[in-house]
């Protein structure tokens, strides 16, 4: 049969817990998990939370660090990040919400913000698992196409695609669509002892080869994973259809 975005979620999410599981007993640091928005992983989230019902897996000793954040929306906006990760996921598992971190796509100073996020994920002991998703252009996080793949976290003007592709969520559609992000860098997700990326839908398809076959470029910079020692794509059959 063919594998589905549902399995890829399912598959992502055992992944999570599995590794969650096996790093409590042995560590008296939490477990410091990356985390994506974006359609893809809403798969993922929710068999997290099944997983959490069923006391297969607890968040109590996770701390979290999302990827990026759009600027100018508050954290009240429905299609904030902020937003999104209590509505499809904080919000239903046993976090204790100061083990959440964001990025403040508000904040009045914003290098001063990326400074602060960095120095929190090493004051965290770094990423241990760092979960992403991938755009059809192959940017991760909001690693737009001719990111520096040593980046680390900073302000970011999106593409044209990107805004194109993220209108369907806003109301109002593209108008509505923040010119700008903050994001993690592509040497950001490369210092995560793990990485894996989930890419479903035919799409993503392109991303998917350049990331499997084409060569590590900071035009796509989903091929960064290349030099990462510990990095998986996750991958339904649609997304691969180009291999
Ligand atoms: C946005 C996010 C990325 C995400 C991408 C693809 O650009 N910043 O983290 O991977 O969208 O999103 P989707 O999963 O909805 O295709």
């Amino acid at each position: 049969p063919l594998i589905s975005s549902q399995q890829v979620g399912q598959w992502s999410a055992n992944h999570i817990a599995d590794r969650i599981n096996a790093f409590a007993p042995t560590c008296e640091r939490p477990f410091v998990l990356g985390l994506p928005t974006g359609g893809t992983p809403l798969a993922t989230y929710r068999a997290l939370i099944e997983l959490v019902q069923q006391n297969k897996v607890s968040f109590r000793h996770v701390v979290t660090f999302n990827m990026d954040e759009y600027v100018g929306l508050p954290a009240t906006h429905p299609q904030s990040y902020h937003h999104f990760m209590f509505d499809n996921f904080f919000n239903h598992i046993d976090i204790d919400p100061d083990n959440i971190n964001l990025l403040n796509g508000m904040a009045d100073d914003i290098d001063a913000e990326c400074a602060r996020y960095e120095a929190a994920i090493e004051a965290a002991g770094g990423i241990e698992l760092f979960l992403g998703g991938v755009g059809a252009d192959g940017h991760i996080a909001f690693n737009e196409p001719a990111s520096s793949l040593a980046s680390k976290t900073r302000l970011k003007t999106l593409t044209a695609d990107t805004r194109i592709a993220n209108a369907r969520f806003f109301e109002g559609g593209l108008e509505e669509v923040p010119t700008q992000a903050l994001t993690i860098g592509v040497g950001t997700l490369l210092a995560a002892r793990e990485v894996v990326i989930l890419a479903t839908g035919h799409n993503k398809s392109l991303a998917v080869k350049e990331a499997v076959e084409g060569s590590v470029n900071h035009i796509w910079t989903v091929t960064a994973l290349q030099l990462h020692r510990k990095a998986m794509l996750v991958c339904d059959e649609a997304s691969c259809q180009d291999l």
